[in-house]
């Protein structure tokens, strides 16, 4: 009989049993993945806008953006537990986020507060395209469990992106 490699024996006890299939594990960990690293990266854009912004309107966008980012933190942890339930492994740290990130940070000394929420409009709009993306991945592998997920995730952000979009319009 044909003895396990070493890599394979070092990672056997992460390889949580899954009926999915190891393509599965795959296609959507690494889907998975890279949604963590973006929703961690927006996470802290829109807690440096929450800190950083100023002007008339302070306390509405303070508490609007402090809002964004409760629940994009929330979601960080469900993220990375499918993935382990699928039997794949998540991030490990934040050299890893900035490596696997699409969403773009902003390190601006001074950003206006209307260009602060039309930046985190399109980051949400773009993480709403990220997921669909990955809601057919989970499509092509049958894994209900994580497209229902995503369903309501791509909910939240619509929602973002709907009162991003109405606390920046000018008044009639
Ligand atoms: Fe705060």
């Amino acid at each position: 009989m044909k003895r396990p490699d070493a890599k394979t024996r070092r990672t056997a006890p992460l390889q949580t049993p899954t009926d999915l299939g190891a393509v599965a594990t795959k296609d959507v960990s690494a889907a998975l993945n890279r949604l963590l690293a973006d929703f961690f990266a927006l996470y802290l854009k829109t807690k440096n806008f929450h800190w950083h912004v100023s002007g008339p309107h302070f306390r509405d966008y303070h508490l609007l953006l402090d809002e964004h980012g409760d629940q994009l933190y929330a979601t960080t942890d469900p993220i990375a537990e499918r993935v382990r339930k699928l039997g794949g492994t998540t991030l490990r740290s934040i050299g890893q986020i900035g490596r696997l990130q699409r969403v773009l940070d902003n390190d601006a000394d001074y950003v206006t507060p209307l260009d602060m929420l039309a930046e985190l409009r399109e980051d949400n709009q773009r993480l709403v395209s990220s997921m669909r993306e990955a809601h057919a991945v989970c499509d092509e592998h049958n894994d209900v469990a994580t497209a229902s997920l995503l369903e309501v995730w791509i909910d939240e952000a619509e929602r973002r992106v709907w009162f991003l979009y109405e606390a920046s319009r000018k008044a009639e």
